[in-house]
Order: C-alpha cells, then structure tokens, then sequence
C-alpha cells in the first residue's frame, strides 16, 4: 500500500518524507486554507514548494465547479509541475471533466466519494485516482470501510487501472483495515503518521534492551 500524507503543510511534508517512505501527497482546498495561503499565485507557488519535496506524486484540487472553469484550472495545475495530479469533485461536469483530461493524459484524483457507484464512474471517465472519504462516513455511522471493501472487489471484477486511495483517515486502524482491505493508497494526516511510529511496547522494549547492555558493561 503507498502512503501519501493528507497536508499542505511544508514543515510536516519534510518530515515525512525524510522517513524515506512517503509516496506522494495529496491536498484539498480546507487545507490549502489551514496554511493562510492567500491568492492565486501564492497557492500555485505552494503547490511547487510541495513537488520540491516529495518524490511522488501531488493531488492539487480545481475550485471550479463548471467543465470550462475546471478544465482551465486543471491545465494551470498540470503546467506547474509533472508531479501535480488534478483532484476533481464527483459532479457531473468533474466526470466530464475527468474524461477529458484522461483522454489528453492528464492525471486525475475523483474526490468526495462515497458510494461504490461513483467510484465505478470515475474509473470509467479514467481517473487516474478515486478518493473514498471513509471518515466522514464513520462520522454519520455509516460503515466507511466497507466502502473500500466493496471497491477493491468491484475493481478487480472489471480490472480497472485506476487506484483506490483512501482518504479521511482518522487513525491507525484505518491504516490496518484499508491494507487488509487491499486499497492501493491510504492518504495519512501527519497526527496519524506520528501515531503509526509509535507502539509502547517497542518503546519500552528498547529501554530495557539500552539499559540491560548499560548493565553489562559495568
Ligand atoms: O483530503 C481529503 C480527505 O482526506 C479529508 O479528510 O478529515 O477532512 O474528512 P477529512
């Protein structure tokens, strides 16, 4: 399963890609906000500043909602760096959308997911990525995971290529639940990363084992 981070904070990229296993990232307009990134070019600039530091790929999402707005946006996006991903919402004119990108080799992320169905779509117009945000589902008790459940079985019935990336994770056990599951990517907020390093019993393992080998040589 890759890891992408679900960021737009430099400082918390940096230091995940410095475990030398992150495989991309992915960003939305909520967290673009969260920085106090203002202006158009100021986010454009951000979103270099984010491909500088990753190997992998970057989702950067389209604000506009109608085919013209969006395919003008998703060209902007695409010119600022080979890394980018165009991220499009599942609506009507994001298919259409998204068809149309794929058809020129543009790169796609269709987000807010959360029915099998739209994810089906999706992989038909050629998105390259479809983000279940599992969740957001949990938060309205409705069973997130078995959305990705249900995707990795239907998009192997029909061998679609597109990638399963699982989005609004929450906490380790989505981690563990969207491998089992079979998911090709868990995009991971960087409380989430921080909490997947830390395990008490490793911790306390390793101070005995320290303080066994500090005995032994006295
Ligand atoms: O990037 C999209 C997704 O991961 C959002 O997560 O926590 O806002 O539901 P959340």
């Amino acid at each position: 399963m890759k890891f992408f981070i679900d960021t737009a904070v430099l400082n918390e990229i940096k230091k995940a890609a410095d475990y030398g296993v992150l495989d991309g990232v992915t960003t939305n307009p909520s967290l673009m906000a969260k920085v106090g990134i203002k202006g158009r070019e100021a986010i454009l600039k951000h979103y270099k500043d984010i491909c500088e530091l990753v190997p992998g790929n970057v989702s950067a999402e389209v604000i506009s909602t109608d085919f013209e707005g969006m395919m003008k946006e998703a060209h902007e996006l695409a010119a600022i760096d080979p890394k980018i991903v165009v991220k499009v919402p599942f609506i009507g004119d994001g298919v259409k959308a998204i068809k149309a990108l794929s058809d020129e080799g543009i790169r796609t992320n269709c987000t807010l997911i959360f029915q099998p169905m739209q994810a089906v779509i999706a992989a038909k117009a050629g998105a390259s990525y479809v983000s279940p945000f599992i969740g957001r589902l949990d938060d309205i008790a409705t069973d997130g995971m078995q959305l990705i459940r249900d995707l990795t079985l239907i998009f192997k019935n029909y061998n679609f290529q597109t990638e399963i990336l699982v989005a609004s994770v929450r906490h380790p056990m989505h981690m563990v639940e969207a491998a089992k599951a079979g998911a090709h990517v868990a995009t991971i907020p960087f409380a989430v990363i921080e909490q997947l390093f830390k395990h008490p019993l490793t911790d306390s393992g390793l101070t005995k084992f320290l303080a066994d080998y500090e005995a032994s040589q006295k």
